[in-house]
């Protein structure tokens, strides 16, 4: 028999449980961001997520090969969930699955990943650079670029229109991004249009690798090891100039045994030093002036950046630039010459580095997914350009006009090249001085036009590119005067 206070506790106790399961029994969550990769060294794994209301939950990554799960359960503080994992095995494929606890269980997201194995092996990365508000043209982009299966992204910035604008960050990176950042880690080297936003260290808040990061810019310079390679991740958005702590930073870095015990060094900052494919922006000053010498000084491999929506390549003392700015937003206009820049186009475009041991081969690729761009390094040989072209037959002084220059590449040598032309005087006015599409025989003369678009007193200058677009020195016409 029922007792008459059993009958009045009954509802309330009923009531009470009800509350207290709730939140586990049947309410399941959205998910804002699914479970991401935010960084993966040899033995750890950090995984992120977003969900519109807090909940626990257990992150589980298995090896692909079998073996024992880790298991890494999370209460999280915020919606932003955060779950690091360590413990793992270094050069081992894994493969991870986010759910809330509780019944039922919620599965919020899976993925997978390469944990690092130090050392010289092959490995694969992808590059993108200023994919900002056009979704579709990025996700166009990681679709294909995960073709390609990079263990990591490096990203040289710009990543939606306006940082600061919380949900940008999900219509612009994490929602056409999501198919790509569960399977690789994305390290971003941020650019303007994060506005230095406290959404960076909230959804991106990459550790501390290396000391003497001021607290509150944490996150926004850091470095990272893979395989044989070692990554710089600049932010431009801080000051570099000699004296900042950014600076005093990038020169601890330089002199670290991680750093000088890398074969292949890799620097990501969002600003270019020199840009050819904007109208007014021939590049940053300052990066020109205090940190390119560092560069060339300490043997910085690849200089990668994006900024300009242009994909342009150049090798200048012993640094390899590259601008990969062609993530999604495009629609620029051409601006000038950097003489040393040889590949240029304002195209929708990401690369692909492929690392094994001592060489390197970077790929671009345009937005009809064919090769634009490639050239390989290696360490240990020499990196050897063609010899400087001769003329045989140069402009004269005369109208306003077109004329023409005959080229050829020195007698005696073997072997076919392009030859790229270009008035000295009329860098910052002319178009890019694209190369000869073709390549020719040495030994061969081959003529090119030269337009005199006004009067003044010019020098014609030519080079020789071999396959890979290296190039010679310029060889130089003498004073042409034009009335
Ligand atoms: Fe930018």
């Amino acid at each position: 028999m029922v007792s008459l206070n059993r009958l009045f506790f009954l509802p309330g106790f009923c009531f009470l449980m009800l509350c207290v399961l709730a939140p586990a029994f049947g309410q399941t969550v959205s998910v804002i961001k699914a479970p991401y990769l935010l960084w993966v060294t040899d033995t750890e794994a950090i995984i992120m997520w977003e969900t519109n209301a807090v909940r626990q939950a257990r992150v589980t990554i298995s090896p692909e090969g079998g073996g024992t799960a880790v298991v890494v359960d999370v209460t999280p503080a915020t919606v932003v969930a955060q779950a690091v994992c360590t413990g793992l095995a270094p050069g081992t494929r894994y493969t991870f699955s986010v759910s809330t606890t509780g019944t039922p269980s919620q599965t919020l997201g899976t993925g997978g990943f390469l944990t690092d194995s130090p050392g010289p092996r092959e490995m694969t990365i992808g590059v993108l650079g200023d994919t900002q508000e056009l979704a579709a043209n990025f996700l166009l982009n990681n679709t294909r670029l995960m073709k390609h299966k990079p263990e990591l992204i490096l990203h040289v910035g710009d990543l939606m229109t306006n940082g600061t604008d919380a949900s940008q960050w999900n219509t612009q990176l994490f929602t056409p991004g999501k198919d790509m950042l569960r399977f690789a880690p994305m390290y971003v080297s941020f650019g303007n249009h994060e506005s230095n936003s406290p959404n960076i260290r909230k959804y991106l808040p990459y550790p501390e690798t290396m000391t003497g990061n001021p607290v509150d810019s944490r996150g926004h310079w850091y470095t990272a090891s893979r395989g044989n390679a070692f990554f710089i991740f600049l932010d431009s958005q801080y000051a570099f100039t000699p004296g900042s702590p950014q600076y005093i930073w990038f020169n601890g870095v330089l002199a670290s045994s991680a750093f000088r015990n890398s074969t292949w060094r890799i620097l990501c900052c969002h600003y270019p030093a020199y840009s050819v494919g904007w109208e007014g922006y021939d590049g940053d000053a300052n990066m020109r002036t205090y940190l390119v010498p560092l560069m060339e000084q300490h043997g910085i491999d690849l200089y990668m950046k994006g900024h300009t929506h242009s994909y342009e390549r150049g090798y200048l003392n012993g640094v390899t630039h590259i601008i990969n700015g062609g993530g999604a937003a495009g629609n620029e206009t051409w601006g000038r010459n950097w003489p040393f820049i040889v590949r240029y186009d304002l195209i929708l475009q990401y690369s692909v580095i492929k690392i094994n041991g001592d060489k390197l081969e970077f790929r671009c690729y345009d937005f009809g997914n064919k090769l634009y761009d490639k050239f390989t390094l290696q360490k240990g040989v020499p990196f050897t350009l063609p010899g400087t072209p001769v003329i045989v037959r140069g402009p004269k002084s005369g109208p306003v006009g077109k004329q023409t220059i005959t080229l050829k590449y020195p007698a005696g040598e073997g072997g076919r090249f392009r030859y790229r032309i270009g008035i000295e005087e009329r860098r910052s006015e002319d178009g890019f001085w694209t190369p000869t599409p073709i390549m020719y025989r040495a030994g061969q003369e081959i003529t090119l036009p030269v337009d005199f678009k006004s009067s003044g007193t010019y020098h014609v200058i030519a080079q020789a590119l071999d396959a890979q677009y290296r190039a010679s020195d310029w060889v130089r016409s003498e004073a042409i005067v034009i009335q």
